[in-house]
């Protein structure tokens, strides 16, 4: 299904958030890159889905990864976790070479992502699955301490609550927040969020940014997938968007926003209008 930008969205000001502004640390910078992509491509039958992606994440950022349908979002995503490795390029943490590691490999260093499509062990308590998060990125804790790591992730993210019920019962937003939990079980320093927020209502939508502000204050770094602008410009101090699978921009979101490329192929022309009227 296409999805557009919320035009009743009001505009934010260019890097307006307190967030936006926030500098990166000082020692963060002088260890460079936590990620460096070098020419990266994927490829699916004759789809070329992530094409010569070269893209530097640094340590406490919260990036934007913007992008119409099909733009090769998740598949840059499968690419860094392994699920998808990719076919030909470079991807190093913090310098060494992950590009040929299994998942679960990936995520033992660090990682962790959550899906587009949330899938949770539907047969499974929430408790669970996010316990069984704990265990696949290494963990060799046992039962207990994987049960007690697992139940604040739960608290922090409301599902506390819960914690007995079978994940298949839940509703969407908590689905979401699942997927939050099984992500931070994995004791991320970086985490990519797959549109978190995509068929959350407005209210939910505050609900998520707020933990999403929360984690980005623990000093992971946050990669999120976003079509609601206002996440993406409340949150991100840059923002990097793909196009047909290639990187055709990497500003701060003031610039994003009046970048014409971004504007020719996702933002639209009626949106460029409305923030020349300041509306
Ligand atoms: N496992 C796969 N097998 C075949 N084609 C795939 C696979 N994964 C992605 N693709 C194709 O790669 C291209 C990029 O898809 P991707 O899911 O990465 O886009 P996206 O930017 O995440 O889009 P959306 O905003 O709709 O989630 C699309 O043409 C898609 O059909
Ligand atoms: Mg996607």
């Amino acid at each position: 299904m296409k999805k557009f930008i919320n035009p009743t969205m009001p505009l934010i000001e260019s890097g307006a958030s307190a967030r936006a502004d926030t500098a990166m640390r000082p020692e963060a910078a002088a260890r460079g890159a936590l990620l460096e992509l070098r020419r990266v491509n994927r490829s699916f039958g004759g789809v070329h889905a992530v094409r010569d992606v070269s893209l530097s994440l640094r340590q406490g950022e919260v990036i934007g990864l913007i992008g119409p349908n099909g733009a090769g979002k998740s598949t840059l995503i499968n690419v860094i976790t392994g699920v998808h490795p990719a076919q030909s390029g470079q991807i190093l943490h913090w310098g060494d070479r992950i590009e040929r590691m299994k998942p679960h490999q990936i995520a033992a260093r660090g990682i962790a992502r959550t899906f587009q499509v949330v899938q949770p062990f539907p047969e499974m308590t929430v408790l669970e699955n996010v316990m069984a998060g704990t265990w696949f990125a290494g963990s060799k804790g046992g039962r207990k301490e994987a049960r007690e790591a697992a139940m604040a992730h739960l608290e922090f993210t409301g599902l506390a609550a819960l914690a007995e019920q079978p994940a298949a019962q839940l509703t969407l937003a908590n689905r979401k927040r699942l997927e939050l939990a099984k992500g931070l079980a994995m004791e991320p320093k970086l985490l990519m969020l797959d549109e978190v927020n995509a068929g959350l209502n407005t209210a939910e939508v505050d609900k998520a940014l707020g933990l999403i502000g929360a984690i980005a204050d623990q000093g992971i770094t946050v990669l999120i997938i976003e079509h609601l602008l206002k996440v993406v410009l409340t949150l991100c101090q840059r923002v990097v968007v793909l196009h047909h699978g290639e990187l055709i921009a990497d500003d701060t979101p003031g610039n994003i926003v009046r970048n014409d490329a971004v504007i020719s192929a996702y933002l639209g022309a009626r949106f460029a209008q409305r923030l020349k009227e300041g509306s």
